[in-house]
């Protein structure tokens, strides 16, 4: 049983699926690993130490991916690379089933399996392959890291002989495992932190970290089954924006997360509310790659209107490609461990499991 994966477009995505921590891992699971040239190179990986722990490297990926039974990426290969995959094999990665729909479905009409690891159910038993969660873990974090760097005040109180500078305030709009991570991290730099978000269980997160939640008043709790926001209605996006439009003129910075799955990102910072933003304030648009949560995000830019400051990008992971590689690999072995049947040798699509079957793409 084979485990292979080819290097990713370095422009888009420098995060790689296999890291030599977990070659080793597969390699003790009893399957052998088959990898690009130079594939976590820019990582600081180099090939003789994935040789040193039994990987084969090989410059030709036609003849990688031909050998495969599981081909682990990030995303989809490109279409001159997804062409030499063929029947029966299985591939793994961050597919976007929602807006990679069609080619998804070419490739499953070929007999090739897709696992697509965001359809993973938040249930505990996924909890150790959950990519959303350890990415989004790392991507609100260093979203905090990126404003602060760009605001042009101090974050934490200080206390000098020549006066005092005030603690900056940040809101953080979506208060899931980014907006979570973004408030800790926040608290920590010594910000004031706020934080607001559709699910009302989220309150209690918000307050165990030290930060504001500000509800909105009267509305209803708009959380699913599995465990993620539904799309707000049109009172309560009236009320959200009544509490935002106040409580923006006092934030400096603002971390914005809010998604809901399969759906383009929530609008919820209007033009009207950065109009009345103080100038040197800071948005930092995590939903950027999805339409943003603000009017007047773009990707890979940095918009200013009036002094504010509008910044999101397609990919911030690539900052911290080594954290997120780390984590990403983890899970894929937890995933791929799971699939494996150690003792026939053999990968078992068991649509009984709750894991297996939400993640194949069908
Ligand atoms: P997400 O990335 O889909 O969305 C981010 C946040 O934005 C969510 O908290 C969502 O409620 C919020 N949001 C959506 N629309 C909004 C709006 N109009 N205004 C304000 N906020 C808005 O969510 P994420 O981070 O993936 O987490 C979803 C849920 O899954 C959470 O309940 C989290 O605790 C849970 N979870 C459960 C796990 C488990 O294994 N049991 C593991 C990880 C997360």
């Amino acid at each position: 049983m084979r485990i292979v994966s080819i290097s990713e477009n370095k422009k888009i995505e420098k995060r790689i699926a296999i890291t030599p921590e977990i070659a080793k891992k597969y390699i003790a699971l009893g399957l052998e690993i088959f990898l690009s040239e130079n594939y976590g190179e820019h990582l600081g990986f180099k090939d003789s130490e994935y040789k040193e722990l039994g990987v084969k490297i090989s410059n030709n990926e036609k003849e990688i991916i031909e050998n495969a039974d599981i081909i682990a990426q990030l995303g989809l290969l490109s279409e001159d690379k997804i062409s030499f995959v063929k029947k029966n094999q299985i591939l793994i990665g961050i597919f976007n089933p929602y807006s990679n729909k069609e080619k998804l479905q070419n490739l499953i009409k070929d007999n090739i399996n897709i696992f697509s690891l965001e359809l993973l159910p938040r249930i505990t038993r996924a909890q150790s392959m959950d990519i959303l969660s350890s990415q989004a873990n790392l991507a609100g974090y260093k979203a905090v890291l990126e404003s602060f760097a760009s605001f042009e005040k101090a974050i934490p109180m200080m206390m000098t002989a020549a006066g005092t500078v005030p603690a900056a305030k940040v809101l953080v709009v979506g208060a899931g495992v980014a907006g979570l991570q973004a408030i800790a991290t926040a608290k920590r730099m010594g910000a004031i932190v706020f934080a607001t978000d559709v699910r009302t269980a989220s309150k209690e997160q918000v307050e165990s970290l030290g930060g504001k939640f500000l509800t909105v008043q009267g509305a209803e709790n708009l959380e699913t089954e599995g465990g993620y926001a539904k799309e707000a209605s049109e009172d309560f996006k009236k009320k959200q924006e009544e509490l935002l439009s106040e409580t923006l003129k006092k934030i400096d910075i603002v971390i914005c997360t809010a998604l809901i799955p399969g759906k383009k990102a929530p609008i919820i910072i209007k033009d009207t509310m950065i109009n009345n933003m103080q100038s040197g304030s800071i948005i930092y648009d995590l939903a950027a790659i999805q339409g943003g949560n603000t009017a007047f995000t773009e990707v890979d830019k940095i918009v200013d209107k009036n002094g504010v400051k509008i910044m999101g990008e397609t990919n911030i992971l690539n900052k911290l490609a080594t954290s997120a590689s780390s984590l990403y690999a983890k899970n894929v072995f937890n995933f791929v461990s799971n699939l494996y049947d150690k003792e026939n040798n053999k990968i078992n699509i068991n649509l009984e499991d709750e894991i297996i079957d939400k993640t194949l793409i069908k």
